[in-house]
């Protein structure tokens, strides 16, 4: 019997696959971790043809954990790492370039362009996102004029494009052997390529990046039982099981978090932060700094949208701490040492390594550590680390009340930054609202498992989901208002130093 449903997360700096029952619970995972290559100062890339191959091991070896064979899998579903960007030999499946990961901000000139051109509203109106680095437009762009003979293999359609999930997902389904070239509207509403409401790449915008539509994914709703076809028994899994879910990391810790209702949100803390907002079938545009997305689309229902707060660096500041500071040697320390000190002794830190996203989207800006005293010490540094992830999510949590009206009265989180007890009541702190976690804590697999089991009636519907939610873990706010707004005011004086640092190139 086909008992349990799999979930490949394709993430940033890892690949996971876990397997779940019917109750939503955990029954195997396994993980492993993938290069970050950094050739120069900006840039991020990785290897597609490590993350498939760790793909392959991931799902194996998960299923060896689990005592479990591919037959055992009623569908499986698959996430990732959205914008990040990779453009391959349909013919060979050889990449014709690293994957240019959503981080990267070699795209400036390219973005600051659009801007220029009077382009940036077009794209704002039909895409929902502003013009910025963080999207894939602008990185199919660079690598179709950068990457000898790539635009005239595009051309003879010998070159094509996806995301991680649609490498994945091709890989998984033939790769060079009929393999599928699909996508889903989740991840095509992080391309600036697609229009919001006819869910179609546009070709206005394809022509703004010289992209021909033909290197392009077709995209399907998130959730659906024929559109991405089913593994090949030559594949890891050893078995045809289908392929019914498809849908960025963040809309899956949308779906996992059984955000289902105009209203309800969830914070992701990982590599970087994702607050999402479901706003319902409504389409509302941002007026303060925020993305309008594709919450996800079930089947053949109508897609449901929201609005997005991403924060490039937070839990990457951590990373930061142990791989270049080496002021800690794993992330866990960061709340030890932390602990150490009562406050942050007057230090702020902004890392915007990437520029800064919401709800700023300025590419010119770099990272800063201000207020420094002779007094202030590694400790400190943590604290105002943790801090920085708590008031970056307090930026866009007020964006986010601005732009909808909706006034939170609880923060559900979730992702790898939450297992830090310190970061997250100083969240509480910071936001003045108290701050919850799921059992679950690995809601974006559990989104993607949920969106495959939905397409197949492994779970009846989104009603049956919510009775998987449970909270394991509350903190409540315990700053004084006057303490809270004296933090904050310093905050917002620190991103004011880091702006207008870099000059972007004119293109
Ligand atoms: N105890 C901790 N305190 C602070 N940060 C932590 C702690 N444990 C993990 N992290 C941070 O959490 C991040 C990993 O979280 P998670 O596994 O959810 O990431 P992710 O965003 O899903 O990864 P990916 O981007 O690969 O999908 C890392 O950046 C790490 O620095
Ligand atoms: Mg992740």
């Amino acid at each position: 019997m086909a008992d349990f449903i799999g979930a490949v997360d394709q993430g940033t700096t890892s690949t996971r696959f876990m397997i779940f029952d019917h109750g939503g619970n955990e029954v195997a995972k396994h993980q492993l971790e993938h290069e970050q290559i950094l050739p120069r100062s900006g840039w991020v890339e990785h290897d597609p043809v490590e993350i498939w191959e760790r793909t392959n091991s991931v799902m194996q070896n998960a299923l060896r954990n689990g005592g479990l064979s591919g037959t055992d899998l009623a569908a499986i579903g698959i996430t990732n790492q959205r914008e990040t960007t990779v453009v391959w030999d349909p013919r060979t499946g050889r990449p014709y370039y690293n994957a240019i990961v959503w981080q990267d901000t070699r795209t400036d000139a390219i973005a600051a362009h659009l801007e220029r051109s009077g382009r940036g509203d077009v794209i704002r109106r039909k895409a929902g996102l502003p013009p910025a680095t963080y999207f894939s437009g602008g990185k199919i762009q660079w690598i179709l004029e950068n990457v000898d003979g790539v635009r005239e293999a595009a051309e003879q359609g010998h070159a094509v494009f996806g995301n991680t999930d649609c490498w994945v997902l091709w890989n998984l389904t033939g790769g060079p052997d009929g393999g599928i070239h699909a996508t889903d509207v989740t991840n095509a509403s992080r391309t600036m390529l697609m229009d919001l409401e006819t869910l179609d790449w546009d070709d206005e915008l394809l022509g703004f990046f010289g992209i021909p539509r033909s290197m392009l994914p077709t995209i399907n709703p998130s959730s659906h039982r024929e559109a991405y076809g089913t593994t090949r028994t030559s594949r890891p899994l050893r078995a045809a099981v289908p392929i019914t879910g498809v849908l960025g990391d963040q809309h899956a810790a949308t779906v996992g978090q059984v955000c289902f209702s105009p209203g309800e949100a969830k914070n992701t803390y990982g590599t970087g932060n994702f607050l999402v907002l479901n706003t319902g079938t409504e389409l509302v545009r941002s007026q303060h700094g925020l993305l309008t997305t594709v919450a996800y689309q079930l089947g053949d229902s109508p897609p449901v949208y929201a609005l997005e707060g991403s924060i490039a660096v937070t839990g990457s500041a951590v990373q930061w701490l142990r791989d270049q500071m080496k002021i800690i040697k794993t992330a866990a320390e960061s709340e030890e040492l932390a602990r150490t000190v009562e406050d942050n002794g007057g230090m702020y830190f902004v890392p915007a390594f990437s520029g800064l996203f919401a709800p700023y989207w300025r590419s010119d800006a770099r990272g800063a550590i201000v207020g420094l005293a002779r007094y202030n010490d590694n400790a400190h540094l943590a604290r105002a680390t943790l801090e920085a992830i708590c008031y970056q999510s307090r930026d866009v949590v007020e964006a986010m009340e601005q732009d909808s009206s909706v006034h939170l009265d609880v923060l559900r989180v979730d992702g790898g930054v939450t297992a830090n007890d310190l970061c997250m009541q100083i969240q509480a702190d910071v936001l003045g609202v108290p701050v919850s976690r799921p059992v679950v804590a690995e809601t974006t697999a559990l989104g993607a498992a949920y969106a495959a089991g939905l397409a197949t009636g492994f779970w009846r519907d989104t009603d049956e989901l919510r009775t998987h939610w449970s909270e394991s873990r509350r903190w409540e706010p315990q700053w004084s208002e006057e303490k809270r707004a004296e933090g904050y005011a310093g905050w917002k004086m620190a991103v004011e130093r880091t702006l207008d640092w870099v000059k972007v190139p004119e293109s």
